[in-house]
């Protein structure tokens, strides 16, 4: 038979990771979505981890960037190469072999022109052929939902950078909403909360460890602790300070207001046959935000609808797009799909 690729990649590439999928290796590549520059020569120094770690303790003339922003890349430039570093870590070449397959992740709602833009990059960056995958279809592949059947099921992505609900049916998305708030905004908001409440800075991986460590959705009856130092904003000496678990809930109560508002919007898009589906099906909660302590639980009880966490939050739409990768099943098929369901919703 004619091999028409030698190497088939499915990238997830998020606001805050990015997870690469290899065919017949599984996920090669988990890194955060950030890369480092020297602004005077303009050399790349590091991507990822290594450029993670240079945040808040690099000297001025380094840049770190974060190129996307909300789910969408707002830095094509840069982020085409971080990921001309990343396939060069996996592959040992700055390029992807020319006769690469690469599916790569894109939120949902963006433009036909905004996803062949990302495809084009791709392909720029030495791949045969790219297509962009709709993140919540992936995640759902991913998490063990069968994508073909005519089932509604919703998907809730708390990322780092958005948040997304889509309701998909046969393979396509019928209603979704994008929030532009998730993780990162969180993090910004517990940095917020602590200058204004005890005059201290903080650095936002601090926030992004607070968050981890003792955030909670709910009122627990257990309070947890956490002591983090900062910088004090009236006397600039480094301070130590203890917080507790019911501050953070307080911090994070209003993204989870929104959050809910947005499930209940996009619930009321979809036909009445699918919103019945999902309450029996429940709601599958993916992305790194599904960590959060409690969080199933506060939409369970605000929605009334069941909430399963997917197996491997953080890893299940890279795997999605890995599950696509050579079928050519996505996106024709379900963007015809969606289009004549989200009219049939239209006529209702
Ligand atoms: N235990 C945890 N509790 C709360 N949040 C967590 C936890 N672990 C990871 N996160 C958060 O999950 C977010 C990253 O999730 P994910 O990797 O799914 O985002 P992404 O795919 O890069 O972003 P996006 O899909 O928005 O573009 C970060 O904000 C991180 O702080
Ligand atoms: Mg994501």
């Amino acid at each position: 038979m004619f091999k028409q690729f030698d190497k088939l990649y499915g990238i997830d590439l998020g606001t805050s990771n990015t997870v690469i999928f290899e065919k017949g290796k599984g996920i090669v590549l988990n890194e955060p979505t950030v890369i480092a520059f020297n602004q005077h020569t303009g050399e790349l120094l590091a991507a990822g981890a290594e450029a993670q770690a240079m945040i808040g303790r690099a000297p001025a003339h380094v840049d770190i960037t974060y190129p996307l922003m909300n789910g969408v890349i707002s830095n094509f430039e840069k982020t085409s190469s971080m990921l001309k570093y990343f396939i060069k870590k996996i592959q040992g070449r700055s390029s992807f072999l020319r006769s690469s397959q690469i599916y790569i992740t894109v939120p949902c709602g963006i433009t036909n022109v905004q996803k062949r833009a990302i495809e084009e990059t791709v392909v720029h960056k030495g791949a045969r052929k790219a297509i962009a995958v709709e993140e919540p279809l992936a995640a759902a592949l991913g998490s063990g939902i069968n994508l073909d059947e005519p089932i509604g099921h919703l998907v809730l992505d708390i990322g780092g950078g958005n948040c997304q609900v889509a309701v998909l049916s046969l393979g396509g998305i019928v209603a979704s909403h994008t929030i532009p708030r998730a993780g990162m905004s969180i993090d910004r908001d517990i940095m917020d909360y602590v200058k204004k409440q005890y005059n201290l800075e903080i650095g936002e991986r601090t926030a992004e460890e607070i968050k981890k460590q003792i955030g909670t959705a709910i009122r627990t009856s257990e309070e947890r602790t956490i002591e983090i130092r900062g910088r004090n904003v009236i006397d600039g000496l480094p301070r130590s300070i203890r917080l507790a678990s019911s501050e953070i809930f307080i911090v994070v109560n209003d993204f989870l207001t929104v959050l809910v508002e947005a499930i209940r919007a996009t619930l009321e898009l979809c036909p009445p046959e699918l919103a019945g589906d999902v309450m029996e099906q429940g709601i599958l909660l993916c992305g790194g935000g599904a960590l959060l302590e409690g969080i199933d639980e506060r939409i369970r009880a605000e929605t009334g609808v069941p909430v399963h966490i997917a197996d491997d939050p953080l890893g299940c739409t890279a795997l999605g797009t890995g599950m696509m990768l050579g079928e050519n099943r996505l996106p024709s098929r379900a963007a015809m799909l969606s289009d004549h369901l989200q009219e049939a919703a239209n006529e209702q």
